[in-house]
């Protein structure tokens, strides 16, 4: 049976980005927070360097900006870059109001770098030590912060293994005056597709990293936003940008667990299979390097070499200042019997982070009224064609409030329209589930060898033509049968995958995060990537 919600704010992601606007609204407005799986699912949780923040006297605004658009190779948009940066230390201050736990100083007996009894650590691109951290698990103490205390508001409703599938617009209803006025969402309890009606929605639904083979991220990481918002009408942009993290844990049990880039900011060696150093080879910032230039230098040597990993050592510090640093990989690694205070770390890089999204300004707001975007599925212009470690987080954080602001701001509400129920009248179980688990595979297979780390006019020619087949396969059998989690996220990833490769032939040069071998230079002329959905139809409703 399916049923209505209707709410001042449909919130689709419970990461830092959704709980952040949640708790923001919930004094003045009834919301409603959806999360495909539990609530933590997301990448927030997994969130190990920390967050990037002017907080210390020796550091400047002007610094975390020149090295925010030094990481994103000149193509991050200033003012974008600026807002971000010089509100970072009020959302801080915020995050630690809420109740978050971060390190002190003291915690790790030192007065280095100290501001206000922080310790603040460095990674890659930062020319100061700027990161504000829970030790190695600030994600972890972030979301759990933010979950209890959304759980306790009397006016934030969570909602649980609830799927977005589609947003609904006053376009798609056929009425006067667009808006975004709801979603359709299945509820994975019930099998039912329910309707949730709100004068605001937002999409803070992540990334999509789920595209490549070899992702940090987790199954969720479908980029179901970027999608909707694309079915939807809304601008795309830079989705060529996809983010390769240097060093995830390379163990045949060890799924997708990340090495963060802190411990590389704590004097860590990338080593080769021989005991080499090579990083000074590639660039002489070495190890501290943006990682797109970290991640392409292992690539080029594990094939050279034709090795399956290379090696982060850090073992000469102190067992003392590793446990104490970074205890969550150090029980990690130990339970695959690596004793990181002994011996070297076997890493590959992998797909970690989406830099494109869902063309979005400084409040969040899209191309459809009443419809926001923010935290990893957005496009804001913060990252350029590479982003800098730890700005991620603090934008979820800056653009949760800056939507917040801007909703809080509206004159008036708009009247919702009645919407009609889900239409499941034509279609039937399905009999051949191994379409979709087949499709996942060779989706993500192809997307890594063709439209990875290097590419070339050839691989993503290749890459199309496979996407294109696969979503015509995927909207014949949407059709037709009744959805599942499954079924959506792959009809979401061809549809993402499509929008990276299609941008990645846009961009004839080599920037940041993008390389190819038919334009290994960079282009004279700054553009973004940007795509416009034209007449695309919705297959059903
Ligand atoms: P997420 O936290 O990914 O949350 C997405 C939410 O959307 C989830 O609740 C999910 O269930 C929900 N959702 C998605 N689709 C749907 C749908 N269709 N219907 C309903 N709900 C949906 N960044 C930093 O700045 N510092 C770090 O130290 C750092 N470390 C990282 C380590 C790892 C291993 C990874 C993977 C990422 C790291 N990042 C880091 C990146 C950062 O964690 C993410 O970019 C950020 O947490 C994204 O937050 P978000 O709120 O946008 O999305
Ligand atoms: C890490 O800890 O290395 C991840 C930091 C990030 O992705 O910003």
């Amino acid at each position: 049976m399916s049923r209505t919600h209707t709410h001042d704010v449909l919130i689709i992601g419970s990461g830092s980005a959704g709980l952040t606007l949640a708790l923001q609204l919930a004094d003045q407005q009834r919301v409603a927070v959806l999360s495909k799986g539990e609530l933590h699912a997301g990448s927030t949780w997994l969130a190990q360097g920390g967050v990037a923040a002017v907080l210390d006297e020796q550091d400047s605004i002007d610094a975390h900006v020149t090295d925010t658009m030094t990481a994103g190779a000149a193509l991050s948009h200033e003012d974008a870059v600026r807002f971000t940066v010089s509100e970072g230390r009020s959302a801080i201050e915020w995050l630690i109001e809420q109740g978050v736990p971060f390190t002190r100083d003291s915690d790790h007996n030192t007065h280095q770098n100290e501001r206000d009894g922080y310790h603040l650590t460095k990674e890659g691109g930062h020319s100061q030590r700027r990161i504000i951290h829970a030790a190695d698990a600030t994600g972890k103490a972030i979301q759990s912060t933010l979950i209890e205390r959304a759980r306790s508001h009397p006016d934030i409703d969570l909602y649980e293994h609830h799927v977005a599938v589609d947003l609904i617009t006053r376009d798609k209803l056929r009425l006067p005056g667009n808006r975004c006025v709801g979603a359709y969402v299945l509820n994975i309890t019930s099998g039912h597709v329910e309707v949730f009606r709100a004068a605001n929605v937002a999409l803070a639904t992540g990334g999509a990293s789920k595209a490549y083979l070899y992702t940090s991220n987790r199954d969720g990481a479908s980029g179901d936003g970027i999608a909707m918002a694309w079915r939807a009408g809304c601008r795309v942009a830079n989705m060529e940008f996809n983010q390769f993290h240097p060093t995830c844990l390379y163990h045949p049990q060890a799924k997708s667990f990340l090495i963060t880039e802190a411990v590389r900011g704590e004097g860590g060696k990338l080593r080769l299979p021989d005991g080499e150093e090579f990083m000074k080879r590639f660039d002489e910032r070495g190890e501290l390097a943006p990682r797109d230039i970290v991640a392409r230098a292992i690539d080029h040597e594990m094939k050279r070499l034709g090795c399956d990993c290379v090696y982060l050592d850090i073992s000469h510090k102190s067992a003392d200042f590793i446990q104490n640093h970074f205890p969550t990989i150090h029980r990690k690694c130990l339970s695959y019997g690596i004793d990181i205070t002994r011996e070297p770390i076997p890493v590959v890089p992998a797909a970690h982070y989406t830099c494109g999204g869902v063309v979005s300004d400084q409040h969040g707001r899209t191309d459809i009224d009443g419809l926001y975007a923010i935290g990893e599925t957005a496009f804001t212009g913060l990252h350029g064609a590479n982003r800098l470690a730890s700005n991620s987080l603090l934008e979820c954080v800056v653009y949760a409030r800056a939507a917040a602001a801007d909703i809080q701001a509206q004159q008036t509400t708009p009247a919702l329209p009645e919407i009609p129920v889900w239409d499941e009248s034509l279609v039937t179980d399905s009999d051949e589930d191994v379409i979709i688990s087949h499709n996942w595979d060779e989706l993500r297979r192809f997307m890594w060898d063709y439209v990875g780390i290097v590419r070339s006019s050839k691989r993503l020619q290749r890459a199309r033509h496979r996407a294109e087949m696969l979503q015509h396969e995927i909207t014949e059998y949407y059709s037709n049968y009744r959805i599942s989690r499954d079924l959506l996220e792959l009809r979401n990833l061809a549809l993402v995958a499509d929008l990276i490769i299609r941008s990645a032939m846009l961009r004839q040069e080599s920037r940041g995060l993008h390389y190819t071998l038919d334009y290994p230079e960079l282009s004279p002329e700054l553009r973004d990537s940007i795509l416009t959905p034209v007449n695309y139809s919705w297959p059903r409703n």
